[in-house]
C-alpha cells in the first residue's frame, strides 16, 4: 500500500516560484504523470517527492506517514523513503558492470551474497536483461542502459517509483516500445508511479491520470480522455492535442447549455454549447473545437456556419484542411466524402464544442 499525498507543496529558488502550492493524492498502484512545458516545475516536484530537494513549504505523506513537513520540521532522507528513481540521464556507473550497478543499492542492506545475486537476477529478468550481468554500460544500447537504471530503481522493491523523462534520450521507435514495457511492468508489480514528461503522447498513452502543470501551477488533474475532451482552460486545450479557438459572445443560458454568437467578422452564427450547470464564465469566452470535431459539407448558400477552404492535403484516410472562418484559420481533419476546391465556400458543423474563458 502506498498512497502518496502532496499537500500545498511550494518551492522557491530566490524569488522565482518553481512549484506553486501543488496538492494531489496519488492512489496506491496508480500511474500518474506530471506533464507540462520545460521549466514548469516537474523535476523540482519529483525531487521533492524523492527527498533530493526540500520544499519552501508544504508536506508529503506516504500512507499518512509524514516524510516531509516544513511545519513539523520533518525531512526523511531519500534512502528512508521506500522510493526508486530513474533519471533522464540514466546515471549508471560506467566503471561497474551491470550486476554491480543493479546490486549497488543492496550493499547497504544486510543481505547474504547469494540472496543479493538472486534479487539482482530477478530484477534483471523483469527488465529483460538476463545474461547481461557481466557487461559494462558502454557495451549496451541506450535503451538497455535505461533498463539498467530501471532495474536499479526496482531492486529495493520500492512502493513508489519516480521517473523523470526516462525515455527522452531514446530514438522514437524505442521510446514507443519502452512506454508499453514500463506500463506493463507497473501493472505487474502494482507499484505506484509518478512519471514526468513534456511529451503529451507519452503522458496520454501511459497514465491513469495526468497532472497538467504550467509555471509551477497545477492546471488540471484528470484521466487522459477527460483532459482531452474537457480541458479546463485554454492552456490545457492548447497543450494537449490540437485545438481551434474561436472567440465568441455568450447570448443566453438554457439549463445545461450556453447559446453563443460566433464572431467571424462578417456573418453571425449561433451555436449551442453543452456546459456544466455550475460553470460561470467571464466577459470574454472562446469556443474550442478539435480538428477532428468539425465536419465540412458542401455550402448550400443559405444560413449556417460558412468558411472558405484555404488549403487541403489529402492523406488517404482523411483530408487535412485549413478553413478560414472570419479572423480564424481552422485546422480541420475530416473524413468527408465530398471533394472541394481550394477557395470554395464550405459549410461547417462543429461537433463537441467546448466553451472556455478567453
Ligand atoms: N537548483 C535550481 N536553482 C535555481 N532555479 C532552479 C533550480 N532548479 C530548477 N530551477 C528553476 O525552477 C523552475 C522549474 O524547473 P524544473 O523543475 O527543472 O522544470 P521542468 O522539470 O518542468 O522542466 C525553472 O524556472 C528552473 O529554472
Ligand atoms: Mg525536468
Amino acid at each position: 500500500m502506498a498512497d502518496l499525498k502532496l499537500i500545498n507543496l511550494h518551492k522557491k529558488f530566490g524569488s522565482n516560484v518553481a512549484v506553486d502550492d501543488v496538492t494531489v493524492t496519488v492512489k496506491d498502484g496508480e500511474f500518474v504523470t506530471l506533464l507540462g512545458p520545460s521549466g514548469c516545475g516537474k523535476t523540482t516536484t519529483l525531487r521533492m517527492i524523492a527527498g533530493f530537494a526540500k520544499p519552501t513549504s508544504g508536506s508529503i505523506l506516504i500512507d499518512d506517514k509524514v516524510i516531509t513537513s516544513t511545519e513539523k520540521n520533518i525531512f526523511l532522507p531519500p534512502d528512508k523513503r521506500d522510493m526508486g528513481m530513474v533519471f533522464q540521464s540514466y546515471a549508471v556507473w560506467p566503471h561497474m558492470n551491470i550486476f554491480k550497478n543493479v546490486a549497488y543499492p543492496l550493499k547497504f542492506k544486510k543481505m547474504s551474497s547469494s540472496q543479493m545475486k538472486k534479487r539482482v537476477e530477478e530484477v534483471l529478468d523483469l527488465v529483460k536483461l538476463s545474461g547481461f550481468e557481466d557487461r559494462f554500460p558502454h557495451q549496451l544500447s541506450g535503451g538497455q542502459q535505461q533498463r539498467v537504471a530501471l532495474a536499479r530503481a526496482l531492486v529495493m522493491e520500492p512502493s513508489v517509483l519516480l521517473l523523470d523523462e526516462p525515455l527522452s534520450n531514446l530514438d522514437a521507435k524505442l521510446r514507443e516500445s519502452m512506454r508499453y514495457e514500463i506500463v506493463e511492468l507497473q501493472r505487474r508489480l502494482k507499484i505506484t508511479v509518478v512519471y514526468v514528461t513534456h511529451d503529451q503522447i507519452e503522458a496520454m498513452s501511459m497514465s491513469d491520470r495526468v497532472i497538467v502543470m504550467n509555471s509551477g501551477v497545477v492546471q488540471q488533474i484528470d484521466a487522459p480522455r477527460i483532459v482531452y475532451q474537457h480541458p479546463v482552460n485554454k492552456f490545457v486545450a492548447n497543450f494537449i492535442g490540437m485545438a481551434n479557438f474561436i472567440p465568441c459572445e455568450i447570448l443566453q443560458r438554457t439549463g445545461s447549455a450556453v447559446r453563443v454568437k460566433l464572431k467571424d467578422g462578417f456573418n453571425t452564427h449561433f451555436l449551442n454549447v453543452p456546459t456544466p450547470e455550475e460553470q460561470t464564465y467571464g466577459e470574454n469566452v472562446v469556443v474550442v473545437v478539435r480538428p477532428e470535431d468539425i465536419d465540412v459539407l458542401p455550402s448550400d448558400g443559405g444560413e449556417g456556419t460558412k468558411g472558405i477552404l484555404e488549403r487541403q492535403i489529402y492523406v488517404g484516410d482523411r483530408n487535412d484542411c485549413i478553413v478560414r472562418f472570419g479572423d480564424v484559420s481552422l485546422r480541420i481533419l475530416t473524413q468527408t466524402k465530398y471533394s472541394f476546391e481550394v477557395g470554395q465556400e464550405v459549410s461547417l458543423v462543429f461537433t463537441n464544442p467546448i466553451l472556455l474563458d478567453a
